[in-house]
């Protein structure tokens, strides 16, 4: 029983680089209740996209203990992980992360009909119609604008209705009018299904949408805005 969808205790992460280690998150202490909205910002190069990471089970922290939707992901196997991912969590990237051997149609279908759903394709091409690449059903990611590649990217987040919705930057390569369409696609995932949100975002009017805003400065949480 929990009502927290996430809850970090002393996240520390260092990686290796060319020139050593590097302090990338610094003792990260954060709870997100089910159903919550989180903004997180922070400047560029602060460890957001790095915390999601920790958050999706993609990386795991160098000290400290994630547990997402109640299950500590630092007991879990890597194939144990990528279910949990599969089955429960959205995740948008920064840089998209489309298959590019597979059409738009397709990379949204594929979590549905890895996950045995029925009418993949029909409920893939209704969520690309919903963020408005009705007529790029058949493109191929490298056919795609940044911001078309962006919203495939997010209609596949969407597809398997996830518990839990990790989005890096998903408006930063969209015009003011396209993005405020997935601002309101993804708030009405939280209304209507209860999904907890955590939304990257360098975008002002997004982060004020949220129901609160955590602000990220080098690797470590510098108090809670709002
Ligand atoms: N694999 C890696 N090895 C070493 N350092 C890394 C690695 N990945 C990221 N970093 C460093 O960690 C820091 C945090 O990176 P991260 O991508 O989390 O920042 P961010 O807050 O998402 O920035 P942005 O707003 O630019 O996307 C950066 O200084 C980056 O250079
Ligand atoms: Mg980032």
């Amino acid at each position: 029983m929990t009502h927290l969808a996430i809850h970090l205790s002393g996240i520390h992460l260092k990686l290796a680089s060319e020139a050593g280690e590097v302090n990338i998150l610094n003792g990260i202490d954060l709870q997100v209740a089910v159903g919550e909205t989180l903004g997180l910002v922070g400047p560029s190069g602060s460890g957001k996209s790095s915390l999601m990471m920790i958050m999706a089970g993609l990386e795991r922290p160098s000290q400290g203990s994630a547990v997402v939707l109640g299950k500590k992901l630092g007991q879990m196997s890597e194939d144990a992980l990528a279910l949990f991912r599969r089955n429960h969590v959205g995740i948008v990237f920064q840089s998209f992360h489309l298959i590019p051997t597979m059409t738009a149609l397709e990379n949204v279908a594929i979590p549905l009909e890895l996950a045995g759903k029925r009418g993949a394709l029909k409920a893939a091409k209704e969520l690309l119609e919903r963020v408005g690449l009705a007529s790029r059903l058949s493109h191929y990611p490298s056919q795609l604008s940044g911001g078309e590649q962006q919203r495939v990217a997010l209609a596949r987040a969407f597809a398997a209705k996830p518990g839990l919705l990790l989005a890096d930057e998903p408006t930063g390569n969209l015009d003011q009018a396209t993005g405020e369409g997935v601002i309101d696609l993804l708030f009405d995932l939280n209304r209507n299904s209860g999904a907890t949100l955590v939304l990257i975002t360098h975008d002002a009017n997004l982060a004020g949408r949220c129901s609160r805003v955590a602000r990220l400065k080098d690797g470590r949480l510098d108090g809670d805005v709002s």
